[in-house]
């Protein structure tokens, strides 16, 4: 059932993006577009799900999309918040580090802070007050559950609390976006569950709320997703496979109305099954 949705402004444009090693392309001609998503009464965000086999270059796309990686050639352009926008639209900018919040595929958190002074470190540049940095915190420490644990170091939280403050440092210190680098991998089911809520938490925040996450998955993918990626090497003319990673395919979920429902239907599994065809030969 497609639920209905408009589609506003770009959130995300990847225009021909090529990263190379040496003289190794690791990615090649990566286009992707997104855009802030309207659901009429209720703040929708967009949640995107980069899936591909080991070594298609999905950790080397995600540091292009944060601009901790320069194009070798190509470019990631965001909506430049800081300028006034022009006849409804946002003037658009290269997306520069910082712009973009990233909880690495092997994310560390500050073993000497606690969870509570790792937040209000991730804050330090946001321009609000003492007092107003404290109310934010607590608000999200309560949101998120981790209230109780909030004078805690990392050694002493669980796989899921780790990365649900390591997901929360980056919300707090960065804009809209946030790039998730295999965050459900070394989860166990309850963990997993807590990550998904924080999803939730994220995009039903506001708008332009952005999450971009990689995941071995296929399911998890489908079920979260309302835009699914699938980067992988694409076959030449001669029929051989070509070792730089490319966007092989584009599933709109919201289209094709699986994004947001409740339940698991047959038209999920068909999904999945699509997508690791496509997957298994390239
Ligand atoms: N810093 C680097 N220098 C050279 N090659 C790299 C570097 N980082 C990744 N690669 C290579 O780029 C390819 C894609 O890696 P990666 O982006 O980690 O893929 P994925 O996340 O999909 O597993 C791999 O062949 C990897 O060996
Ligand atoms: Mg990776």
């Amino acid at each position: 059932m497609v639920i209905p949705y408009e589609q506003k402004d770009t959130i995300l444009h990847v225009e021909n993006l090529c990263v190379s090693y040496g003289d190794r392309i690791i990615l090649q001609n990566v286009n992707m577009v997104e855009r802030d998503t309207i659901r009429e009464g209720k703040t929708q965000g967009q949640v995107i799900a980069v899936l591909g086999r080991s070594g298609r270059g999905k950790s080397t796309l995600f540091r292009a999309l944060t601009g901790l990686e320069k194009p070798s050639s190509g470019k990631v352009l965001i909506p430049d918040f800081n300028k006034v926008a022009a006849n409804g639209k946002q003037p658009a900018k290269l997306v520069q580090e910082g712009d973009v919040g990233f909880v690495n595929q092997k994310y560390t958190l500050f073993r000497h802070k606690t969870v509570y002074e790792a937040l209000w470190f991730a804050m330090r540049k946001s321009g609000f007050s003492k007092a107003e940095k404290e109310d934010e915190i607590m608000h999200y420490l309560k949101e998120w559950g981790l209230e109780k644990h909030k004078d805690q170091y990392p050694n002493f939280l669980s796989g899921g609390q780790r990365q649900r403050t390591a997901i929360l440092e980056q919300l707090l210190s960065s804009g809209y976006y946030m790039v998730l680098d295999e965050p459900f991998s070394g989860l166990d089911i309850g963990n997993i569950m807590s990550v998904k809520k924080s999803f939730d938490l994220i995009s039903q925040r506001h708008d332009l709320n952005t999450i971009i996450f990689s995941t071995h998955d296929i399911e998890l993918a489908v079920e979260l997703a309302d835009s699914i990626y699938i980067l992988g090497y694409p076959p030449d003319d001669k029929g051989q496979v070509l070792a730089s990673g490319t966007m092989l395919k584009h599933f709109d979920l919201k289209e094709l109305g699986l994004a947001w429902q409740d339940g698991f239907t047959e038209s999920h599994h068909d999904c999945v099954q699509e997508i690791k065809e496509i997957m298994l030969r390239a």
